[in-house]
């Protein structure tokens, strides 16, 4: 069975760090991952380990005039009407602009998706909706989103499809509160299974806090990582955190791999 994993929480709680980990623990397992950086203040590249010479010229999908012109029937910018296609064919995107991270992991990187509430009816925002709806996988693919901070970006276009939502918390009570909204939406929104991920960890009252906070809610609680100072120190001198991974999140994975059931 395919799997694709949104990861989403507050700003700075830890989103990708997480999503990196977790693809490169599923692509040294032989599976084929292909990470989607959902964020248009894109760090999913470099959590990966894309070398800074490739990362600097990814264009954004959504940057992409001339792609998102022939699959769309419309140029960007430009005065469109309504008469482009809604339903552009996307399935060959991935292969063709995502590029190589650690494990090889495939990074793709889908620039300012506009949020379901704006309005936005153009060819970009049809295009980066297929892609996110319709990432064309088989048994052997996982599918990890990177998501924008915050819940302003969830809608059913960036939701479908999504076995399982992610919300990670780190201790503080906003995380928590923006956690709880995300994980009442997503449920609104059909994604079954939603799990918190405590994040940045530092002792067991901490520990004990949160999951008191989150309990009465039905949030489950799926991994508990420490904080780590040597993803800290990864960061700072601009290694990919993914190299970093731990027992954590290999908890995580087991727990996801006995929802897939
Ligand atoms: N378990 C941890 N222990 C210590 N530091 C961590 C841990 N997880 C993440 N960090 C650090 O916290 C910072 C934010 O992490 P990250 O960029 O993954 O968060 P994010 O949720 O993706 O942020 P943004 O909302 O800006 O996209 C980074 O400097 C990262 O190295
Ligand atoms: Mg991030």
């Amino acid at each position: 069975m395919p799997l694709k994993i949104a990861v989403s929480g507050k700003g700075g709680v830890g989103k990708t760090t997480v999503a990196a980990m977790l693809a490169s623990m599923y692509a040294k397992d032989g599976m084929n991952v292909v990470a989607v950086d959902a964020d248009p203040a894109s760090s999913l590249p470099a959590a990966l380990g894309v070398p800074e010479g490739v990362r600097k010229n990814i264009v954004p999908l959504s940057d992409m005039l001339d792609v998102i012109e022939e699959r769309t029937g419309a140029r960007p910018g430009e005065s469109y009407g309504s008469m482009f296609s809604l339903n552009p064919k996307v399935d060959d995107l991935v292969d063709r602009y995502g590029v190589r991270g650690i494990d090889g992991v495939t990074v793709m990187v889908l620039g300012t998706i506009k949020a379901p509430g704006s309005g936005c009816f153009c060819p970009e925002s049809a295009v980066l909706k297929s892609l996110m709806s319709h990432l064309v996988l088989d048994s052997e693919h996982v599918v990890i989103l990177d998501m924008e901070a915050g819940l302003e970006h969830l809608g059913r276009s960036t939701t479908r499809s999504v076995d399982v939502m992610l919300v990670i918390v780190e201790p503080s009570r906003r995380s928590v509160e923006t956690a709880l909204k995300i994980a009442g939406m997503a449920r609104e929104l059909g994604v079954r299974n939603v799990l918190a991920v405590l994040n940045k960890v530092s002792d067991d009252a901490q520990e004990r806090e949160l999951r008191d906070l989150l309990d009465p809610h039905g949030l489950e609680v799926a991994a508990v990582i420490p904080h780590d100072a040597s993803l800290i120190a990864a960061d700072l001198a601009g290694q990919p955190t993914a190299a970093v991974g731990g027992q954590a999140i290999a908890l995580l994975r087991k727990r996801m791999d006995e929802l897939r059931i």
